[in-house]
């Protein structure tokens, strides 16, 4: 595959599709770079048939939905913005368990494609799944790892053909098309499916889902300007986590119970293995002060993740 020049991946990629697809298709389109190079494939090859959808879930990033709608309107293809994040709250309210968010955001996500696709009439539901997600996620022999939401999150009477034009590739290919491609997500870090619903350990209430965006958001902020100051290299993926722990703090006089961030930064070729990143300490500093001025009287502890993958995942659910 790595001997194939991308152009022909492309050119092959698009002619398949082109053979599947005869009717509308439908695409939720997250402005990661495996959604997004699997829309632009699928608007290249059926042009109008193809309906974008984005889907506020509630758990993206800041300022993510109104940056993604900008980057496709650029690209001249048209995202349609669903906000759906009270309908996602709900659904996920007392959910904790890891395995059970992402099944429940997973079958919202779908419930809200059934919406759409009635809208359009759509047949075809085109899928940006790359090969570490299935394979992750239990194909053949393997043990189920983690479920990824566009994979075991599916529920059964899913009333769409699916397409998944990204099946064989790992993510430094997905790069490369997305290069060639000049699409301007394609040295974005990757972002999960479920969002920041994988990154607020235990209760998915919008007041700690906000803390982790805000959190997730001064990580990005200091890891780019350090590393475009060159006091360190860009990880290959960089984030904060919310996690279900409390511990004691200061605040003036007063001993007060806060949440704790963890940090994590690793380098990765295709995220199937990670090595912690090493920071800085004074980036480190600086990020945990912001967070703790940021979220105070919410969080008080702020600690950096320097495990490996393995034995350690990149996300923490
Ligand atoms: P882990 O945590 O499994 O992550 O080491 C490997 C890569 O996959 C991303 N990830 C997900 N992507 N749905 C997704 O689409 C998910 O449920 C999911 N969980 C993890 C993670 O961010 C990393 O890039």
């Amino acid at each position: 595959m790595i001997l194939l020049k991308i152009e022909i991946l492309i050119e092959e990629a698009i002619h398949a599709l082109q053979t599947k697809i005869d009717d509308t298709a439908i695409i939720a389109c997250s402005g990661g770079i495996d959604s997004t190079v699997a829309a632009v494939l699928a608007h290249k090859a059926v042009g109008s048939m193809l309906h974008c959808v984005y889907v506020d879930t509630g758990f993206m990033r800041k300022n993510e939905s109104e940056e993604v709608k900008e980057m496709f309107t650029k690209m001249g293809i048209e995202l349609k913005v669903v906000y759906a994040s009270q309908r996602f709250f709900a659904e996920l309210e007392g959910i904790t368990d890891p395995e059970e968010k992402r099944k429940v955001i997973g079958e919202q996500f779908i419930r809200v494609f059934e919406d759409e696709q009635k809208l359009c009439g759509a047949k075809y539901l085109v899928q940006g799944t790359i090969a570490p997600d299935w394979i992750e996620s239990g194909g053949g022999d393997r043990d189920v790892i983690k479920s990824h939401h566009n994979v075991g999150g599916l529920p059964d009477d899913v009333n769409l053909m699916i397409v998944e034009p990204l099946r064989e590739f790992y993510k430094d290919e997905v790069r490369k098309i997305a290069r060639e491609l000049k699409i301007e997500s394609s040295e974005r870090q990757p972002f999960p499916g479920p969002g920041l619903a994988v990154r607020v350990l235990g209760d998915l209430t919008p007041i700690r889902v906000e803390a982790c965006r805000d959190a997730c958001h001064i990580v990005e902020e200091h890891l780019q300007a350090a590393a475009a100051a060159g006091r360190c290299d860009l990880p290959w993926q960089y984030f904060a986590a919310l996690l279900p722990v409390k511990s004691v703090g200061v605040h003036g006089d007063a001993r007060v119970h806060g949440e704790t961030v963890v940090v994590r930064a690793v380098s990765s070729l295709d995220g199937m293995s990670a090595r912690y990143s090493t920071i800085p300490h004074d980036v480190l500093t600086e990020i945990s002060t912001e967070i703790t001025n940021k979220l105070k009287g919410q969080v008080n502890r702020v600690v950096y993740d320097i495990t490996h993958k393995p034995p350690g995942t990149i996300e923490w659910e």
